[in-house]
């Protein structure tokens, strides 16, 4: 039903500006019927960060940034769904036009800076939904003219840790200025200490909530070692690897619009951000789980995320170009590799090529 409804619809939302295309879709979620889809081939369970996924294909951060639709796409088959990023106080972001589709690269390029409406109107959404079961983490990232930015997350995981899975810390949008600064080590350590310590002050009431740190794959090598080193010592649960990339591949076709300011996802930012994920993998030595998030538009895209270090997925960009259906093709073909390869969880593939990928010539 979603195949034939998006087959009528697709085309409508293409010929639209992507920002009035995406409300569009918000819209229509929220109010089309959508049916459980079919449980998941429990082989698909993950477990991570002492959670249980039904399947690790997860809905990114900027989709419904305003927990509109979280209980939707968890029945159209996604294994969890962030939402975020929230800021403490609503902000409309930057200037329209802010959103562009890059359509022969299949690449998406966003400086949204942010546009949230802001944490009371979100805590209230997630609140009147918690009962509702289903994993959603919540993405948390600080006002643009905030005084004390590490306040604004402070304040946020104190506020959101009850209806949480789990948080993640974004530090890593490239549309707030200044704001991945705070992924440099002091700025860095000072952060997740109060982070943590936030979220150990709130855990008598709100429980345990993960607090996962979402990072940049434009960060240097150097970099890399300081980001995972701090996130070890500061004890976080896992990492999101990653956000959107400043750089723009030479493979670029679409020339003009890649001059547009902003950070680029999808297909265009895959090899960039699995080569990041191999790294990041290989420097944490299994203390923790990762997530991998970038270019994923495919199976085989899901899948080598996976054996790059990703215990569970995220896409969002590919979404714009082949529709919601392919969260169903990336799981049947996650169900096919289980068989050829006769394992019973995608455990034993997490990693596989993390050692090769990260011996690859740097992609360019
Ligand atoms: C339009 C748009 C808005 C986004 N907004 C956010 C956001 O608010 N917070 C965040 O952490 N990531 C945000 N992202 C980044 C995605 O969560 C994801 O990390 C990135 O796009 C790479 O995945 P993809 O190639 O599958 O899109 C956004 C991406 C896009 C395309």
């Amino acid at each position: 039903m979603i195949g034939a409804f998006e087959h009528l619809v697709r085309p409508l939302l293409h010929a639209l500006d992507p920002e009035d295309a995406h409300v569009l879709t918000l819209k229509l979620l929220k109010f089309a019927p959508v049916l459980p889809v079919a449980r998941d081939d429990p082989r698909l369970a993950v477990r991570a960060f002492g959670l249980n996924f039904p399947n690790p294909v997860g809905m990114a951060a900027g989709f419904d940034k305003n927990a509109e639709v979280p209980d939707v796409l968890l029945r159209l088959g996604f294994g969890f769904v962030e939402v975020g990023t929230i800021t403490p106080r609503p902000q409309p972001g930057n200037p329209r036009p802010r959103v562009f589709r890059l359509d022969a690269d299949g690449g998406v390029i966003n400086r949204l800076g942010f546009n949230s409406q802001g944490a009371d109107t979100v805590l209230r959404r997630l609140a009147a939904r918690a009962d509702a079961g289903g994993i959603v983490g919540i993405n948390v990232g600080a006002n643009k003219d905030s005084a004390d930015r590490v306040a604004d997350y402070v304040a946020l995981i104190e506020r959101f840790a009850s209806v949480a899975s789990y948080v993640t810390v974004n530090i890593s949008s490239p549309n707030t200025p200044g704001l991945r600064n705070l992924q440099q080590a002091t700025a860095l350590d000072d952060l997740l200490a109060r982070v943590v310590d936030a979220r150990e002050r709130v855990a008598p009431n709100a429980g345990p909530t993960p607090v996962l740190l979402k990072i940049a794959p434009d960060l240097s090598l150097a970099e890399l070692d300081d980001v995972v080193g701090i996130a070890r010592s500061r004890r976080v649960d896992g990492m999101i690897v990653g956000n959107t990339t400043l750089s723009r591949p030479p493979s670029l076709q679409e020339t003009k619009r890649a001059r547009e300011a902003g950070g680029l996802s999808g297909s265009p930012l895959r090899a960039l951000a699995t080569r990041m994920l191999a790294e990041t993998y290989v420097r944490v030595e299994g203390v923790f789980p990762l997530v991998g998030a970038g270019g994923i538009d495919s199976g085989a895209a899901a899948l080598a995320k996976i054996r790059a270090g990703a215990t569970l997925v995220q896409l969002y960009s590919a979404l714009v170009f082949r529709g919601l259906g392919l969260v169903a093709e990336i799981k049947s073909a996650l169900i096919g590799a289980l068989g050829r390869h006769r394992l019973d969880s995608l455990a034993e593939l997490v990693g596989a090529d993390a050692a090769a990928v990260t011996a690859e010539p740097w992609p360019g």
